[in-house]
C-alpha cells in the first residue's frame, strides 16, 4: 500500500548543495563548486577540461589517473575533489616547460614506452611521484613502485628503461 505520507517525506530530504572548492592545477587557480562525490578525476577532466589524466578502471586498480597532490602520486578516482580545497594538483599537461618535454615524457618517447598511450600520462605522473619519493634504485624496486599501474599493452621493460636513465641522470646531477 502506497504511503500518503511517503511525497511529502521525499520533499523533506534536504537537497545536496555545490560546495566551493579552489585547486592550483599546473599552476593555475581554479574556484570551483562542486557536488561532495565528484572526484578529482572527474573535476580535472569534467570541470577544468584537462582530459590528459584518463580514466580506466574508475576503482583504483589501474593507475590510469595517477597524478600528483602537493607532489605526493594519488589515484584520482579514488579522491574526492572536496577533499582537496587549497591543494596543488600537476597533471601530464603541466609538465612542459617553455615548450620543452620533460625529461620523463622524453625518456618515453626516446625508449618507445607506450604502444596505444592510454595508461602512459598515468605512468609518467607515478613515476615523478617515485622519483620525488627517493626509494627505488633498482629495476626490481623501480617494478615494485610502480606497481599500480597497469599497461594492457605490457610495455612494462621499456616503461623500466625510460625510468631507470631518468633516475640516474638525476643522479649523476647531484
Ligand atoms: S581510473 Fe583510477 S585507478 Fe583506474
Ligand atoms: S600503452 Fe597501452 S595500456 Fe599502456
Amino acid at each position: 500500500m502506497v504511503n500518503p505520507d511517503h511525497s511529502i517525506a521525499d520533499t523533506e530530504k534536504p537537497v545536496p548543495q555545490a560546495i566551493p572548492v579552489t585547486l592550483q592545477v599546473n599552476g593555475i587557480v581554479h574556484h570551483l563548486k562542486i557536488l561532495p562525490w565528484v572526484t578529482l578525476l572527474d573535476a580535472l577532466r569534467d570541470r577544468i577540461g584537462l582530459t590528459g589524466t584518463k580514466k580506466g578502471c574508475d576503482h583504483g586498480q589501474c593507475g590510469a589517473c595517477t597524478v600528483l597532490v602537493d607532489g605526493i602520486r594519488v589515484n584520482a578516482c579514488l579522491t574526492l575533489a572536496i577533499m582537496k580545497d587549497g591543494a596543488a594538483v600537476t597533471t601530464v599537461e603541466g609538465l612542459e616547460t617553455d615548450g620543452n618535454l620533460h625529461a620523463l615524457q622524453q625518456a618515453f618517447v626516446k625508449h618507445d614506452a607506450f604502444q596505444c598511450g592510454y595508461c602512459t600520462s598515468g605512468q609518467i605522473l607515478s613515476a615523478l611521484g617515485l622519483l620525488n619519493e627517493g626509494q627505488a634504485r633498482t629495476k626490481e624496486e623501480i617494478r615494485e613502485l610502480m606497481s599500480g599501474n597497469l599497461c594492457r599493452c605490457g610495455t612494462y621493460p621499456n616503461i623500466v628503461a625510460a625510468i631507470q636513465e631518468v633516475m640516474q641522470a638525476k643522479e649523476g646531477a647531484t
